[in-house]
């Protein structure tokens, strides 16, 4: 019985493997699987013989065809083309996060089941007018292609749930922070930066007002996340399968503060404004919070305070 991982050799795919693996072992994990495959443009960092790393694209059917087969009893869709770079490569993002999510939906729509299935949305479908907290119920309007082609998928992974073809889990993921490693093509690519950055010693900019409203989880958080929302019983999920994940609402300005109390003043002063208008444009269109009293009661976890995001990303990675 395998899992299968888009998106595995990635950031969040990796660390999701790794997190199956780990409540496996600790006899935790509700869904009975022996081998997990990664499916991504690069190979997994995951170290396991569990673990198997397919090189290849999404949007190969005949690939997809040949990996999705009745012993899957999960799936993960999480490679994708980012805010940034579905922005620059329009076709790119069509190709990949609209037609390659399609192919993956109808291959897994082949599997006896119907088999568990969590997609990764962002806030990134919102935009237009929006209240200062955005309600379930309020509908998608995004104003980027990334946007675009998440609320696409959106819709149909919640479509192909209700004609009972997939077992659907939509996690609408707030922004990562703080991301470790490189600045990424995601346009909220300076919300782990603008951390990460100077507490490395390493100058870095700002491109948004101070006073923007980011959503933001700390990796931990959004990669429980995603495995609870696999491990869920779908039935408890009602009709409509898209959840907006908990997050923090927090300033820019309070992130630096953050920043200051855990990296002191000479972190702080490493980062300095320098505003782009193409990247607040993307940004600016996002929703700052969300009413998440559903995806609480349904157990979803929650970061406590962004100053602790940050302390945990300097014991993970700064302290010794
Ligand atoms: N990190 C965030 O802040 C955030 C927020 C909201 C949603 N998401 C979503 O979560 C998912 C994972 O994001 P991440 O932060 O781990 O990004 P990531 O870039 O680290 O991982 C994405 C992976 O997709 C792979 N990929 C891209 N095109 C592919 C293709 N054609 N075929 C196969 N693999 C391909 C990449 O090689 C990469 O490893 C994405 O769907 C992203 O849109 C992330």
């Amino acid at each position: 019985m395998k899992i299968i991982v888009t998106g595995g050799g990635g950031f969040l795919g990796s660390r999701v493997i790794q997190l199956l693996l780990d409540r496996k072992d600790a006899g935790a994990s509700p869904v009975d699987f022996d081998a997990i495959v990664s499916l991504d443009l690069a190979p997994c960092p995951v170290a396991d013989d569990r673990v198997s790393s397919v090189t290849g694209s999404i949007d190969d059917a005949a690939l997809l065809n040949e990996l999705v087969t009745d012993d899957t009893v999960g799936i993960f869709h999480l490679a994708a083309v980012l805010s940034g770079g579905s922005e620059e490569d329009f076709d790119l993002a069509m190709n990949v996060n609209v037609d390659g999510t399609r192919a993956l939906l109808e291959a897994a729509r082949r599997v006896k089941g119907p088999v568990r299935f969590v997609f990764t949305s962002s806030l990134a479908v919102f935009g237009g007018t929006m209240p200062a907290v955005v309600p379930e119920s309020h509908g998608t309007q995004p104003e980027s292609t990334y946007g675009t082609v998440k609320s696409i998928g959106e819709l149909l992974v919640n479509e192909y749930s209700r004609k009972g073809f997939i077992d659907g889990r939509v996690c609408r993921l707030p922004t990562i922070s703080v991301r470790p490693g490189k600045p990424n093509s995601a346009a909220s690519s300076f919300a782990s930066g603008i951390i990460r950055e100077p507490m490395n010693g390493v100058a870095s900019t700002c491109p948004v007002p101070l006073d923007t409203v980011m959503w933001l989880s700390s990796p931990q958080a959004a990669v429980a996340n995603l495995v609870h929302a696999f491990e869920l019983d779908g039935a408890s999920l009602g009709d409509w399968r898209v959840l907006n994940i908990p997050g923090l609402s927090v300033t820019v300005a309070q992130m630096l503060d953050a920043l200051t109390q855990v990296g002191g003043s000479a972190a702080r002063e490493l980062v300095s404004l320098s505003h782009d208008p193409k990247i607040d444009a993307i940004v600016g269109s996002w929703p700052g919070n969300f009413d998440v009293t559903r995806t609480k009661a349904l157990g979803f976890a929650a970061d406590n305070d962004f100053v602790q995001i940050v302390q945990q990303y300097h014991d993970d990675f700064i302290a010794g």
